[in-house]
């Protein structure tokens, strides 16, 4: 009994310590935070323009402060944070040929009906790369990525501030794209 406790507690001290020191677990911690940060954000801020000054003041504000505040994010956490998508209504958010995989790999997961991780870390050079689904997860969305009405006040708008955007036609559960947290790894 004395024997199990003691080897009980010991563990207890040796798993945070060991998790501390994997820096795969320290990228994950990190990534969570910022992204979770730049969620809160964005989507806070959409809330609050939505119920305070309707949808199309949405729309103006995401299309004026979507890039400056995601780039606040990375600029008061330190860490470089992006959204990106493969079917993007801001030409500047589309995924990357290694981006493009991993979401293109998750579309598939979700498919087959699976489950799709929370976060995936893949790790390059001094660099880890933490990568987060955005699912559409919030009827909210569907405001201005589910079907639109192209002669509809919004869809005008949409047209005007994104001539070329594919981000409509959406539904509950659909694969929005992913949040991007670049780790720089000090020690490996
Ligand atoms: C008021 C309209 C509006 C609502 C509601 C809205 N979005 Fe968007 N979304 C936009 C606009 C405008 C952009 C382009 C922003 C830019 O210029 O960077 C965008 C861009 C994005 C992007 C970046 C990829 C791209 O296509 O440019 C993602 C990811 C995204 N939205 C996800 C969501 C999710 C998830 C929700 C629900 C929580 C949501 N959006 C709700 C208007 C909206």
């Amino acid at each position: 009994m004395k024997f199990t406790s003691l080897l009980l507690s010991s563990f207890m001290i040796t798993l945070p310590l060991h998790a501390q020191n994997d820096p795969t677990q320290e990228s994950a911690k990190i990534g969570e935070s910022v992204s979770t940060a730049l969620i809160q954000k964005l989507s806070g801020e959409l809330k609050a323009q939505i119920s305070q000054n309707g949808i199309l003041a949405a729309l103006g504000f995401c299309n004026a402060s979507a890039q400056t505040l995601t780039a606040e994010i990375s600029n008061t956490t330190n860490y470089r944070v992006k959204r990106v998508t493969l079917l993007d209504r801001n030409p500047h958010n589309l995924a990357n040929t290694e981006e493009s995989a991993i979401l293109n790999a998750w579309q598939k997961k979700l498919n087959e009906s699976q489950v799709l991780p929370a976060y995936e870390i893949h790790s390059k050079g001094n660099m880890d790369h933490y990568y987060r689904p955005l699912v559409i997860n919030n009827e909210a969305c569907l405001k201005c990525h589910g079907n639109i009405d192209p002669q509809s006040e919004l869809g005008k708008a949409i047209k005007t501030a994104y001539p070329n955007d594919r981000a409509t036609g959406y539904k509950m559960g659909d694969l929005r794209g992913m949040i991007v947290v670049d780790i720089p790894v000090i020690k490996r």
